[in-house]
């Protein structure tokens, strides 16, 4: 990974302001989540522009031209087109030697897309691959479920992946569990309609999300330490050796019963959901960013990553930050 980068939109929506229009507060919100304040996408906004802004920023830092890409993979649960958004952003950044797709995994996107990205390096398919992990689900909450509306918000992260002789992708372990769907999704929802005399249609729409937030929690504070686990013995890593544990930003309460589990120190939990909320595909690129523009990544640096969420999916990758 030698380029990171990320972009969220302007407005930002502090937990004080939600309660002009529902029965919440920060103290709730704060307490039960650790968020504070979330972007939302104005009007205007798409996910094209937030996930080209937040490749252009890991382009730039890699060192490359847009022109250098041979492969775009947009992880995203919320495109603009329904066809995918990935070509879309392959124009915007003029990368046009580059295929391009959308993969959707929901909150594990970003996870899924870097095993993905690796394979393409790895078979010496592809040389330079841009992943993208972007979301912007304030289109589909439902604004009147307090219970899910308040931990959302809009951004977009990204990394570039270049061919390496030593391979920094150290181990992995993905997973689905499709007879827990219902716990958490944006289903369509369709009402029959007569086409023909003998064949019928559906014509209808995503429904909101919708989420059992008891099952989930415990869904990602049992499975997630149990996939990185199986990852770092992949990776034969062991905890003490990780430097960093980067989970996809949903609570602070699941970040901190995952440390637990694995032993691992606080100071060594990136956490940025106090600022953007639960971004969804976008939310372990734009803390990684922001950590390595902190400096506090460094390159060489061990990352155990896990995503997790709707499908159910869930997955780790631990690799090395950097050249
Ligand atoms: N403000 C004020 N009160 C609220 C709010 C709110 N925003 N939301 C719920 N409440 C109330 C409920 O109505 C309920 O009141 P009642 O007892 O009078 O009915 C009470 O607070 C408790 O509600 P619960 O839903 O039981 O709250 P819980 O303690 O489970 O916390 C939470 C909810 C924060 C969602 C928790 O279940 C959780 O963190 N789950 C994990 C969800 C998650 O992180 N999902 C994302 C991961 S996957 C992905 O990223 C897509």
């Amino acid at each position: 990974m030698t380029g990171c980068g990320s972009a969220a939109p302007q407005k930002l929506i502090e937990n004080d302001r939600l309660s002009e229009i529902m029965e919440t507060s920060d103290e709730w919100i704060a307490s039960r989540t650790g968020i504070r304040q979330r972007r939302l996408s104005d009007p205007t906004g798409s996910l094209v522009q937030l996930a080209t802004e937040a490749a252009k920023n890991a382009i730039e830092m890699a060192g490359i031209e847009a022109i250098d890409l041979d492969l775009i993979l947009l992880a995203t649960s919320t495109p603009d087109d329904m066809f995918g958004s990935a070509c879309q952003v392959q124009a915007a950044l003029g990368a046009s030697q580059a295929v391009a797709f959308d993969l959707t995994a929901a909150c594990s996107g970003f996870v899924f897309g870097l095993v993905t990205a690796a394979q393409y390096i790895r078979t010496g398919a592809y040389r330079n691959v841009l992943l993208i992990g972007a979301d912007i689900l304030s289109r589909w909450v439902d604004w009147s479920d307090r219970r899910t509306c308040v931990l959302f918000g809009d951004g977009a992260g990204a990394v570039v992946l270049q061919a390496n002789p030593v391979d920094h992708l150290l181990g992995f372990e993905l997973r689905s569990d499709g007879t827990q769907n219902r716990c958490l999704n944006l289903a369509y929802s369709g009402t029959p309609k007569a086409l023909l005399q003998d064949c019928d249609i559906t014509k209808g729409q995503f429904q909101p999300l919708t989420m059992n937030g008891q099952e989930v929690y415990r869904f990602a504070v049992k499975r997630v330490p149990e996939v990185i686990e199986k990852a770092l013995f992949r990776a034969n890593v062991s905890i003490d050796a990780v430097d960093w544990l980067l989970l996809h930003q949903a609570n602070q309460r699941i970040l901190d019963a995952v440390a637990d589990r694995l032993k691992i120190p606080s100071e060594k939990v990136i956490s940025n959901l106090a600022k953007y909320g639960n971004t969804s595909a976008a939310s372990i690129p734009l803390a990684l960013d922001e950590s390595v523009r902190q400096g506090a990544v460094k390159a060489g640096d061990t990352i155990a990553a896990s995503g997790f969420g709707a499908g159910l999916t869930w997955g780790a990758a631990i690799f090395q930050w950097g050249r």
